[in-house]
């Protein structure tokens, strides 16, 4: 049992989940992709945590369509409350007696998403390019509420058993568990099927996902498998068979046993708006990271290390979403740095770097997202996402490991992991663990008493600047000055034999130079080096960057070919704000024209950037 939560420590959910904790969600859904609706019934265990005094049960919900609610085989009094942005509609269910410490509640609810829905993107088989429609899920941070209602917060967890009706194969963040034909047919050619999955172990409401497609498999490992598209299944197999099972292993050298039994991938539409997303059992990817040449599997690296920062250990709240992205990108970094050797640890943090360096650059150095531990309250957690928790994140924990030894570090991992597994902590809780394992060795807890805790949760902007190892790298910044005087000749040669992380360096470099390339130099670049046609996103995404910069017009047709080929949030947001200022009537109209080909979390925030809603334009 989970020991009282008292007072809520998540300020973006409605729910009073002080009162009472989902230990289970069985959700019996139907997919319906005529009228583009995920609905059916929900039911949720409601442990009581508190004593009968409490007389209601409050839910997150948004923008769904509720019909019934059950409580115990009974008709509760249950009303929605006003719409709360950026929260949505508090589901209030009366209770006239209360419930006692301890005991649990049924409550049954027949729920319907509807077109507001912000967790679901329904795709035409035009937008898969194929003759199938397809919907996925994309519920972090908060949007699990716009499927059914919940106690949408981080900071409970429960099992889940999922029943799913869908005239097309079903993925699911749980374990399948079988399949039957249900004797009709929904939507032509297919037959509806039941597809059921169970999750036993305890997971965030955030971590519910479905997706629904013409999907086919392939094994990529002992335990793992790629679904995607029939025609895009043998490339993406290629791309992740000769990584995947040794980056299992190797992050279970590093922590202890994978959990979760089953290691997949899931690669999505081009819409899907991040590079990849840690689901349980399935890892959802970017079909980006397909790009022939195994240079981009390290999204794999970072979203199995979920499996353990994120997944099994979980950020209480969104406030302090650090202890996911920063351990993650921590064990992701370890284990390619013992995979390929400690080089490539820095070369990865390099790039992170500057990630973060334009991250507090568009926020302003001084703004509260730039802080480690942000303060949430009233806010969107879509709005506060940047590279600051993976980058910052990073750099504290590279920092604590400098201070107390790598080797008495590597001790503490996995005791780390084995102390929250299947719990949701807060950075309070991280530090008090972190000092009370070494408590018994002095010179340690001196060292670890010594630490500005404060100052690294709360000092908005950059942190200090760590040494990095920029062996892989050097060459990168040499070339990169010498585009910096402006008076440079390049040849092909100049990048022979590159990996194109090293491109990227290069390409970061030039773009963090006060003064932009003048536009003939960047057509250079551009075509000299063959960045202008790369097949690799990142590589020609930063080009364009960097080309946009110098306002080169050349790219900006490109661009918005680009953009409308490429839905993830990372390429594309930077891309349409460097379009806005070279030519913002492309910008817009670049916008109207694949407003449906982005997924509602993606529109939203290039309304935000473009039209100035948010809080940066
Ligand atoms: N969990 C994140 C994606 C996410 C964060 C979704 C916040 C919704 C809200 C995922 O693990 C992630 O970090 N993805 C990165 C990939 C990476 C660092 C290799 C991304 O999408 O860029
Ligand atoms: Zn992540």
């Amino acid at each position: 049992m989970t020991s009282v939560i008292n007072p809520p420590r998540d300020p973006n959910t409605l729910s009073n989940y002080n009162n009472f904790l989902t230990t289970h969600t069985s959700v019996n859904f139907n997919i319906d992709f005529k009228k583009k609706t995920i609905g059916g019934k929900v039911a949720l265990t409601l442990q009581s945590i508190t004593d009968a005094a409490a007389k209601e049960i409050l839910l997150d919900t948004s923008f769904l369509q509720l019909k019934d609610v059950v409580l115990d085989g009974k008709t509760p009094k249950w009303e929605l409350l006003p719409r709360f942005e950026p929260y949505g509609s508090a589901l209030k269910i009366s209770l006239e007696d209360g419930v006692q410490y301890g005991k649990s509640v049924q409550l049954e609810m027949t729920t319907e998403t509807t077109k507001e829905c912000t967790a679901v993107q329904w795709l035409t088989p035009a937008q898969t390019r194929s003759e199938h429609p397809y919907m996925f899920t994309q519920c972090q941070a908060i949007h699990t509420r716009s499927v059914f209602p919940c106690q949408d917060t981080p900071d409970v967890k429960g099992t889940v058993q999922f029943n799913i009706e869908s005239a097309l194969p079903v993925i699911a963040s749980g374990l399948a568990t079988g399949v039957k034909d249900l004797g009709r047919s929904a939507g032509g050619a297919t037959g509806t099927k039941l597809y059921t999955f169970e999750q036993n172990i305890p997971i965030p409401s955030y971590l519910f996902a479905l997706a629904s497609g013409d999907v086919a498999k392939a094994p990529i490992g002992p335990r793992s498998v790629v679904a995607t598209g029939p025609k895009e299944l043998k490339a993406a197999q290629w791309e992740l068979e000769e990584s995947t099972e040794e980056y299992i292993e190797t992050v279970e050298k590093i922590v202890f046993p994978y959990q979760w039994t089953e290691y997949n991938v899931l690669v999505l539409p081009p819409s899907f708006p991040y590079g990849g997303m840690e689901n349980p059992v399935y890892t959802y990817a970017t079909p980006t990271m397909i790009s022939g040449d195994r240079e981009n599997v390290d999204v794999i690296a970072h979203e199995l290390s979920h499996s353990y920062s994120g997944n099994l250990v979980s950020n209480a709240s969104w406030e302090h979403f650090w202890l996911n992205e920063g351990w993650t990108t921590y064990l992701e970094r370890r284990l390619q740095a013992a995979l390929h050797g400690e080089p490539h640890r820095d070369f990865s943090a390099i790039i992170g770097w500057k990630a973060l360096e334009d991250s507090v650059k568009l926020f302003g150095d001084s703004h509260e997202f730039t802080k480690l531990v942000v303060d949430l309250k009233g806010k969107d957690p879509d709005d506060a996402f940047s590279s600051v928790p993976y980058e910052k994140g990073y750099t504290f924990l590279s920092y604590l490991e400098r201070q107390v030894t790598k080797e008495k570090w590597n001790e503490y991992i996995p005791h780390y992991f084995t102390t929250f597994a299947r719990k949701s902590l807060d950075s309070y809780d991280f530090k008090a663990n972190l000092l009370s394992f070494f408590a018994s060795d002095t010179a340690t807890s001196k060292v670890l008493n010594d630490v500005d805790w404060d100052s690294w949760f709360y000092t908005p902007g950059l942190p200090p600047k760590p040494l990095f190892d920029s062996s892989i790298v050097d060459d990168c910044y040499d070339l990169a000055s010498k585009w910096e005087t402006g008076k440079f000749d390049p040849k092909q040669e100049d990048i022979e034999g590159w990996s194109a992380n090293q491109v990227v360096v290069f390409l970061d470099t030039v773009q963090a130079y006060a003064k932009p390339l003048d536009n003939r130099a960047t057509q250079k670049m551009g075509s000299i080096y063959g960045f202008a046609k790369s097949q690799n996103v990142e590589v020609v995404s930063r080009y364009y960057q960097v080309a946009l910069t110098a306002k080169d017009d050349e790219v900006y047709k490109p661009t918005a070919e680009l953009l409308g080929n490429v839905g993830r949030m990372k390429f594309v947001r930077p891309l349409y704000r460097l379009l806005n200022e070279a030519d913002r009537a492309l910008a817009v109209e670049t916008f109207e024209k694949n407003r449906e080909f982005y997924h509602p979390i993606c529109r939203n925030l290039i309304e935000k950037d473009l039209f100035g809603k948010g809080i940066k334009s």
